[in-house]
């Protein structure tokens, strides 16, 4: 058996792929607010491998002032059908550019346009102002691609620890915490 957990991981991921259906790679997202309380908020993690989990925000969004004042995070999966919870910290880092543009590509259209027409925290008005900013935007990009917003990126959590939560009967759950030092990973055992 591996003692990486990020490989792991990896396992358990596509096993989620394939029997957890389209939101298999949803995630809660975990920041520090500005007064240090917590903050939590659904994601959704479009790339994991040996270097963290990345999503993708807005870069003027709640969360992402947050991580730019603390860029401390945590991530939180579930996933019924496996009965596997998965618990990651660590810190944030932003993505290069060329990741995020190539990400952005692939959304689809309504995705993008979505990401020019809301300032993604701020208030709005009515529902009515973000169809009709939507549909401005939706109108300038008529004739072509629809180019990644300057404020659109992604950020990848860089690990620090990974739990792995298995749920067995009698509540007796398997929780197996790796936690990463100068020499590797080092593991042990948690009571459920
Ligand atoms: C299943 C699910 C997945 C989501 N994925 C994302 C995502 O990948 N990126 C994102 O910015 N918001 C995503 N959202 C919306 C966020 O949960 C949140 O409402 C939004 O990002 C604003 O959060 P903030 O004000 O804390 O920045 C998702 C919501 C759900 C329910």
């Amino acid at each position: 058996m591996t003692h990486d957990p990020l490989l792991i991981f990896d396992e358990i991921f596509s096993r989620a792929r394939s029997i957890e259906g389209p939101l298999y790679n949803a995630a809660a997202l975990a920041t520090v607010s500005v007064d240090s309380g917590p903050s939590v908020r659904m994601v959704l993690v479009k790339n994991a491998d040996a270097r963290g989990f990345v999503f993708f925000t807005n870069l003027l969004s709640r969360k992402a002032r947050e991580l730019a004042a603390d860029s401390r995070a945590a991530l939180c999966f579930w996933w019924p059908r496996l009965s596997i919870q998965i618990r990651v910290e660590g810190i944030v880092e932003p993505v290069d550019e060329s990741e995020a543009d190539e990400y952005f590509a692939t959304r689809p259209r309504e995705s993008q346009i979505g990401a020019w027409a809301s300032q993604q925290s701020e208030p709005l008005a009515s529902y009515e102002v973000l169809l009709r900013s939507a549909g401005e935007v939706s109108r300038r990009f008529a004739n072509g691609i629809v180019p990644r917003p300057p404020h659109w990126s992604g950020s990848r959590v860089l690990p620090r620890s990974i739990e792995f939560w298995h749920e067995r009967p009698g509540r007796l759950h398997e929780r197996r915490l790796y936690v990463k030092t100068d020499d590797g990973w080092e593991s042990s055992l948690l009571q459920p």
